[in-house]
């Protein structure tokens, strides 16, 4: 991997899978006890904030309870070392990659531990537990949601991703099923644009067929395995 400067790493639920933080897809996972429509739309929070503010609530409360694992740790490290453009993706509402010390870092899906203002847009920390009459400290509407991308909105900061994805000798795609666009399309536009793409998952993902290489098996052992190869 001697001819790499640019790195693109798009990581999903399945990195934090060995944390202790359930995935969304196959058994056990969140969208088998919950219907997408009934949590994850803006609808869902029109029609019923209680339950959809519960949904996040508990998985918000979750976060005390975990650690980041090595995979977020290999990848922190190689955050702080690589020379060259890195850009983590994570389409995880969880804090593991900041907490194992990622900075150049971007919450496409945004943050559980962040509060959007439904009225002004304004983004802040999660006053937590959020007392029900919690008025935004913006422009004052008590109109806090959870800062979670929904289905049917756009996802963050898609401009300096495919500014990032453009310009990237390696796309490298970690714990993803490759099931939501337009994460799942990240691997064409580096391809197209040059990159070597690679994929590290347990299992072959729905568009395995786009990487020129995948790796099976868990994220804490392939992910420091990749990074010790990357940094050597
Ligand atoms: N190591 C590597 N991969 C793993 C591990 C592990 N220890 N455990 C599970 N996986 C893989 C699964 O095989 C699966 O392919 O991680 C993937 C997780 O897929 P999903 O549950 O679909 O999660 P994700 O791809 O992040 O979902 C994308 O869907 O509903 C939305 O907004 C939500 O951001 C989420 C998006």
């Amino acid at each position: 991997m001697d001819d790499i400067a640019n790195i693109v790493i798009l990581t999903g639920a399945g990195i934090s899978a060995e944390s202790g933080l359930a995935t969304f897809r196959g058994p056990d996972g969140l969208w088998e006890g919950h219907h997408v429509e009934d949590v994850c739309t803006p609808e869902a929070l029109a029609r019923n904030p209680a339950l959809v503010h519960r949904f996040y609530d508990e998985r918000r409360a979750k976060l005390h309870e975990v650690e980041p694992n090595p995979a977020h740790q290999a990848l922190a490290a190689l955050d702080a070392q690589w020379p060259g453009e890195l850009l983590i993706v994570t389409q995880n509402v969880d804090d593991l990659h900041e907490r194992a010390g990622a900075r150049r870092l971007i919450h496409m899906h945004g943050e559980l531990r962040s509060a959007l203002c439904a009225a002004c847009g304004r983004a802040a920390p999660w006053p937590d537990p959020l007392p029900p009459s919690t008025k935004c400290t913006g422009c004052g509407q008590p109109s806090l949601r959870p800062d979670i991308v929904f289905f049917g909105e756009m996802p963050y900061e898609m401009e300096a991703i495919d500014h990032a994805l453009r310009r990237a000798d390696l796309f490298v795609s970690i714990g993803t099923s490759g099931a939501v666009y337009p994460a799942a399309g990240f691997v064409q536009t580096a391809r197209h644009a040059g990159a070597r793409t690679l994929e590290l998952n347990l299992e072959p993902s729905a568009g395995s067929f786009y990487f020129e290489e995948s790796r099976i098996g868990p994220a804490s052992q392939l992910v420091p395995a990749l990074v010790r190869d990357l940094l050597s």
